[in-house]
């Protein structure tokens, strides 16, 4: 724990939709466990009152998750409003009042990254940023220029140690569990390599469009949007190496050396999808050439996975809402006809059930010798009450805990990998909905095809009834 943690929280975008569904949710919840006793600043250009921000908490809370009279009641004494102009020092001034002589606040910064420069100049000029915090919410940049430029403005004012670039599934406990398994683990470690695995895959599906959002979808895209962020932090968590000593910097070091060795996605290694009644979505254009769905395969040269692809597909529209991986073995050399053998595998189901299983060849019940694929599966159902990610972050931001946070080095070569795959000209092709994205896709699809993820539901819900 930090000996110095923040002993303020001023949020700018608190009119918005994301303080709306996670951080007031969030911010009910550290209140409720006593994490947060501290002034909480909202801030927006709507001309609210502090009350108005109370029902807009309110309401919130009654749609995400439940009111808890005492939490709230606790948390609406702590809240403070404060409209601003974002650009206008004196605005700032009036959030310095409002802090009631913290000395180490922490700011978030959820506002259209256009923003971002100029809150900042402002927050320096007022005195708010001096031995702030910052915290910033994603996008961070749209492409690896913009990230750089984002990077050198922020450190005009604040060091690295005080900057918590927000990805969401860094606060996901079963993306912090994907670590505890490799590591804590000592058996893993004698596979988890390209001598025994032939292939990774990674689905991220989502059953649903874009629900409003389509302006700010179709300036992002899925690369953008959550290949880039969420789904670089999964592989980074699959394909580090061990760090050499539990701290975030030795953390963050290992998963910026995975980064490192992925070249640029290569256009043959790439398939975009649009799916078919996207561009009647509000907010987006009629000739839009947005990706909503990407089929990927990634090179890592390192020791550990050279030679090993690593396929990713993520989506909108997609058959079912579910995140899994697959790691796929050799097949061994064994006298069964090739017909009838599959590859054993790794599956590690983050969502919506959390589970790690093993998928190994048994031989079938009945008399003969026929075999089939079973799973020994390891899972565990989520206890009510357990922090969501943003309770996690917010908290773990506040202490100055810098490793569930993307390092400026760890952004930049995120955005290095994808750039090639940002342009707006590529082919893209259309497909329906409710299906596993455009056919084309079939031209980046790991041997032996992707793993079906509707089927292990099926069998997990049979299982556990
Ligand atoms: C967000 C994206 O970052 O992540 C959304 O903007 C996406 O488009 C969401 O749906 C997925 O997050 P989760 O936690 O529901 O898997």
């Amino acid at each position: 724990m930090n000996s110095n943690p923040s002993d303020a929280l001023v949020f700018y975008g608190v009119t918005g939709d994301l303080a709306f569904k996670k951080i007031f949710p969030a911010l009910q919840a550290m209140v409720r466990r006593g994490h947060v006793d501290v002034p909480v600043v909202g801030v927006a250009r709507s001309a609210w009152t502090v009350d108005q921000l109370r029902q807009r908490v309110h309401d919130s809370l009654e749609k995400h998750g439940g009111v808890d009279p005492a939490a709230f009641e606790k948390l609406s004494r702590l809240l403070r409003y404060v409209s601003v102009d974002y650009t206008d020092p004196a605005a700032c001034r009036a959030i310095h009042n409002e802090l009631e002589g913290a000395r180490r606040p922490a700011i978030y910064l959820a506002v259209p990254p256009h923003l971002f420069a100029p809150a900042i100049e402002q927050l320096a000029k007022s005195g708010c940023a001096k031995d702030a915090r910052i915290i910033i919410e994603k996008p961070f940049g749209r492409d690896l220029a913009s990230a750089k430029n984002l990077n050198r403005v922020l450190h005009e004012v604040f060091d690295e140690s005080s900057i918590f670039r927000i990805d969401h599934y860094l606060g996901k406990r079963p993306v912090n569990n994907m670590l505890i398994f490799r590591f804590a683990n000592s058996f893993v470690e004698s596979f988890w390599n390209r001598n025994y695995i032939e292939s990774v895959q990674i689905t991220m599906a989502e059953d649903f469009g874009v629900q409003g959002r389509g302006s700010f979808y179709d300036e992002t895209g899925t690369m953008r949007d959550v290949v880039e962020n969420h789904l670089f932090q999964i592989i980074s968590n699959l394909a580090m190496e061990p760090p050499a000593r539990n701290d975030s910097e030795s953390l963050r070091d290992e998963k910026v050396k995975v980064l490192k060795a992925i070249p640029p996605i290569e256009p043959t290694d790439l398939v975009r999808g649009q799916f078919r009644g996207y561009r009647d979505e509000k907010g987006v254009a009629k000739d839009s050439r947005t990706e909503t769905f990407v089929a990927l395969r990634l090179k890592i040269n390192s020791w550990r996975w050279k030679g090993v692809p690593f396929y990713v597909r993520a989506g909108k529209c997609l058959p079912i809402t579910c995140t899994e991986i697959v790691g796929r073995f050799h097949k061994p050399p064994t006298l069964i006809p090739e017909a009838v053998l599959k590859e054993n595998y790794l599956r590690l189901r983050l969502s919506p059930e959390v589970l790690i299983a093993m998928g190994m060849m048994t031989l079938a019940p009945g008399d003969t010798f026929a075999v089939e694929m079973s799973e020994m599966v390891a899972s565990s159902a989520p206890r009510t009450g357990e922090m969501e990610a943003y309770e996690r972050l917010i908290g773990a931001a506040m202490e100055g805990d810098g490793s569930l946070f993307a390092r400026e080095d760890y952004v930049e070569e995120a955005w290095r990998i994808v750039d090639p795959a940002l342009e707006k000209d590529a082919p893209i092709y259309e497909y329906e909905p409710n299906t596993w994205g455009p056919r084309e896709a079939e031209r980046v699809t790991p041997e032996g095809g992707w793993h079906n993820p509707m089927a292990a539901t099926l069998s997990l819900r049979e299982r556990v009834g």
